[in-house]
């Protein structure tokens, strides 16, 4: 089988963690980066061996074969860019959040779908071995019935309580800042999963002066009475962690559960935790999306089995009412 191409458009820190994934993986190659500058482009590429390298996201394209980009901007170009490879007829693997609300999301799908063409948002979590083994674990029935999740999301933005934001993308929100769309994704992404979309959200949340949001709460209801509790902030570290209650048992998902490998299960009090616990080796977790991708494209799909187009679109409904209830709003919308 021939090797499976990479590109990456935007060169910051996840583009990093991103590569040296790939570079672990048989059969994948980086083979093009795009930057808005050639100087990060050409050093970019020279640290991870891509052949290609551009000064410009548009002449990414220009140099040899590709099987899928990565795009790894900040929020608030994922749909320009996501849109501009599909109607180059490019999968894409576009960084969470896929858009920076659910019209985005919705004009991203329906493109994809109109052109045929691969669309997956970059919930790696979904793809960890852990989070498959959790699964496979509550279907088996081994917690009981599954009744609730809480989890949370917390660290400490440098800026959150210095007042000056604008240095900071995380607190920018001219580039989307703000817990939610951050790290506030990561609870609301689990609560869906094991729970399904809510059918109601309650949510209240703090804002820093320029209206981005630093503490969130959100309360979803989901099918059957359950209740979801998710916490996100960035006024400092969380243990962020995931508890995800059974009548029989619940699964304590350990610090940082959206990138941990182990989990236990605690079935009373006084009886010791089943331990589990993955190995990623020397990986940062990100294999796993990127190998989905290539199986997806290799076998011909558009999109992914187990994080689909409908599951982005309930997440960013769900994301998009928070938002309208916490009150913020981004430039231009
Ligand atoms: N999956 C995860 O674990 C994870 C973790 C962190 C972030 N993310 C997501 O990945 C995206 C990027 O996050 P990051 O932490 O890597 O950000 P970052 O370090 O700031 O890098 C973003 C890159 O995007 C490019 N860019 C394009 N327009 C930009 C603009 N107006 N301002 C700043 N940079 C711009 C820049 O690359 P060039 O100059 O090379 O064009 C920059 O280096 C975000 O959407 C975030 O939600 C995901």
């Amino acid at each position: 089988m021939s090797s499976f191409h990479f590109a990456i458009l935007g060169l910051g820190k996840i583009a990093r963690k991103f590569a040296h994934d790939l570079s672990l993986i048989e059969g994948a190659k980086l083979v093009a980066v795009g930057s808005r500058s050639q100087e990060r482009a050409r050093a970019f590429a020279e640290d991870f061996g891509a052949e290609y390298a551009a000064g410009s996201y548009e002449t990414t394209f220009d140099g040899p074969r590709v099987d899928a980009v990565y795009i790894a901007t900040p929020h608030i170009s994922h749909q320009e860019l996501t849109v501009m490879c599909l109607e180059k007829g490019v999968p894409v693997l576009c960084e969470k959040p896929l858009g920076l609300n659910l019209r985005e999301v919705e004009r991203m799908v329906s493109v994809a779908r109109e052109r045929g063409v691969y669309l997956m948002e970059a919930l790696w979590t979904r793809f960890l071995p852990s989070t498959l083994k959790i699964k496979e674990l509550i279907d088996s029935g081994a917690i009981g019935q599954l009744e609730g999740v809480r989890s949370d999301f917390g660290f400490l933005a440098p800026a959150a309580t210095s007042g000056d934001f604008s240095r900071n993308r995380i607190l920018n929100p001219e580039l989307g800042g703000g817990a939610l769309l951050d790290i506030g994704i990561y609870p609301q992404f689990l609560a869906q999963f094991l729970l399904g979309a809510p059918r109601e959200v309650h949510a209240r949340g703090r804002l820093t002066e320029r209206g981005v949001d630093i503490d969130t709460t959100v309360t979803g209801l989901h099918a059957g009475g359950k209740l979801s509790h998710s916490y996100s902030t960035l006024l400092g570290g969380t243990k962020t962690e995931a508890l995800i209650m059974g009548s029989e048992a619940r699964i304590h998902w350990h610090p940082r559960w959206h990138e941990s490998g182990a989990f236990s299960i605690l079935r009373s009090w006084d009886s010791p935790p089943e331990n589990h616990y993955f190995d990623f080796g020397e990986a940062n977790g990100y294999r796993y999306e990127a190998e989905a991708v290539m199986a997806d494209v290799r076998a011909g799909r558009t999109e992914n089995a187990d994080w689909s187009l409908e599951d982005s679109l309930n997440l960013h409904r769900t994301l998009t009412e928070v938002r309208k209830q916490i009150g913020v709003k981004y430039p231009g919308e």
